[in-house]
């Protein structure tokens, strides 16, 4: 099917600049609203309208190729989007991220292949300020592809999420790297465009998917976030590169968007956990600690029910709730909610506490509490939160752990050493809801559950804050 006459924009016809700027121009309005929770949602669709007159401008431009093919790739990307969207529970969003970002990098790959092919068949020697961009464009798209699926196994659980490592890998990762970079230099000098130059070409897409699969095996399923993070980066930079093989600025912009927002977070997200992206890249964490108590059977702990919880909560003057991964897995923000609005109404004043790590992915604290309407001044970063803990008077700790373990600031041989958290040890008194005593994603004990001012309030979070809130309506 050829291009109707209606796609006819030339490329670099001033209409066609202008619906760029325009695309663009929306996307970073978009990302500036998206920094805050109440503007966020209106951010994405107005970035996604700048995405829909990208993609649209684009499939007008001249001799744009086979419109049964490109119709087909967008009904089927779009069911799968909207149904896998619509689908998936707050808690694999993460995985969901992985697997979306990895399909960018892949047909970034692709397209950089297809180029390449189609200067061989046209027979023409390419020129080297097209031939490095496609290069990059190949080998990044293909790293960030493979590396994705494998985050991706392991979010899911399709592959050990435990750091996977084999003797010698380091060494392995470094080879491929270098025969990359080998093969970069050699088919940039060469104006040569035969059968030898495209079987390399082949083999390097092959090397840099074993180096994006190697180089995230060995990663702990817990720092996957920040590695996807990571990748984003990698797929924003890849399709800056193809963006400039194929002289199409919305790509350009769009790919150098997504490349420096991807790694200002993962340095956040870094930064927020006191390590260095090599630690995360290299350190192997997630391996369980030899040292690590895990379950802490034989350290007395207080454990009391939701009757005497409520009890505690109702005559406090200052609550504090400290939300982690727990609430998102037991969905218990509406619950949370309810138990707000019924301290409230007794007089007693609550916020909480935000962690930036706390949960699986960044802000997802914020978009849970959002969800079930909490007012957005009440939500306290942790610099904000933690002067004022010495003078609260309970602290609620709801399915979060490591981002409240007191090892972080005390304890030189603990994995999470340095890592800043909620100082709930410094409330006057702490109440931790969750199931058991086993520990959160970094695998260690928390002594703030031994704490004599802590007492353990066991049981699914959804449930015992609703039976407390069930108790405050006694009270
Ligand atoms: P975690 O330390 O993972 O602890 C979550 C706790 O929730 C678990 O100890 C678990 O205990 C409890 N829980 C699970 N299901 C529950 C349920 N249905 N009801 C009640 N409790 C439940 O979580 P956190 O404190 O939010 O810390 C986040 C961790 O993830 C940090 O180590 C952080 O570095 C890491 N991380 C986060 C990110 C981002 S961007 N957020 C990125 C990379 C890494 P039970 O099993 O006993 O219930």
């Amino acid at each position: 099917m050829s291009a109707p006459a209606l796609a006819a924009l030339a490329p670099d016809s001033a209409p066609v600049g202008l619906l760029y700027i325009l695309s663009f121009s929306l996307f970073i309005y978009g990302v500036r609203l998206g920094t805050h929770p109440t503007t966020a949602r209106r951010g994405n669709g107005i970035a996604a309208v700048g995405m829909a007159i990208a993609v649209a401008t684009t499939l007008a431009l001249q001799g744009i190729g086979n419109w049964g093919i490109i119709i087909g790739g967008l009904v089927v990307g779009t069911v799968i989007g909207v149904v896998a969207s619509r689908r998936v529970q707050m808690t694999e969003m993460p995985q969901m991220v992985a697997l979306y970002n990895g399909l960018g990098g892949g047909a970034i790959a692709l397209i950089a292949w297809a180029e390449y092919r189609h200067w061989i068949v046209e027979g023409f020697a390419v020129p080297a300020d097209e031939m490095v961009p496609t290069l990059l464009a190949m080998v990044v798209g293909s790293i960030s592809f493979w590396g994705s699926n494998v985050a991706f196994g392991k979010l899911q659980e399709l592959i050990p999420s435990q750091p996977l490592k084999v003797p010698g890998q380091q060494i392995v990762n470094a080879l491929l790297l270098g025969g990359l970079i080998v093969g970069c230099v050699y088919l940039g000098a060469s104006a040569d465009n035969g059968t030898l130059n495209e079987t390399i070409f082949i083999v390097m897409l092959v090397a840099a998917a074993l180096l994006g699969t190697l180089v995230v095996l060995p990663i702990g399923g817990a720092d996957m976030p920040v590695v996807i993070s990571l990748l984003n980066a990698f797929t924003g930079l890849s399709a800056a590169a193809a963006g400039i093989a194929l002289n199409n600025t919305a790509l350009i912009v769009a790919g150098t968007l997504v490349g420096s927002s991807g790694t200002i977070l993962t340095l956040e997200m870094a930064t927020a956990m006191n390590r260095s992206v090599g630690n995360i890249l290299f350190a192997g964490f997630g391996s369980p600690p030899e040292s690590a108590g895990g379950g802490g059977e034989d350290r007395p702990y207080r454990s009391m029910n939701a009757q005497d919880a409520a009890i505690q909560l109702a005559y406090a003057d200052s609550v504090v709730v400290v939300p982690g991964y727990g609430l998102a897995v037991a969905q218990a923000q509406h619950a949370v909610k309810e138990m707000a609005d019924a301290l409230e109404a007794k007089g007693v004043n609550v916020n909480y506490a935000i962690h930036p790590v706390a949960g699986r992915m960044p802000g997802h604290m914020n978009v849970l509490l959002a969800e079930a309407d909490v007012p957005y001044e009440q939500l306290k970063e942790m610099e904000e939160i933690n002067p004022e803990l010495p003078q609260t008077d309970v602290c609620v700790v709801i399915g979060a752990n490591d981002v409240t373990n007191p090892a972080a600031k005390t304890d030189e041989s603990s994995p999470i050493y340095g890592m800043p958290i909620i100082e709930v040890d410094e409330a006057q008194q702490v109440l931790v809801l969750k199931r058991s005593m086993s520990p959160g994603f970094a695998g260690i004990d928390n002594d703030l559950f031994y704490h004599p001012k802590t007492a353990m309030v066991f049981g699914d979070a959804k449930q015992t804050v609703s039976d407390i809130v069930a108790e405050l309506g006694d009270l």
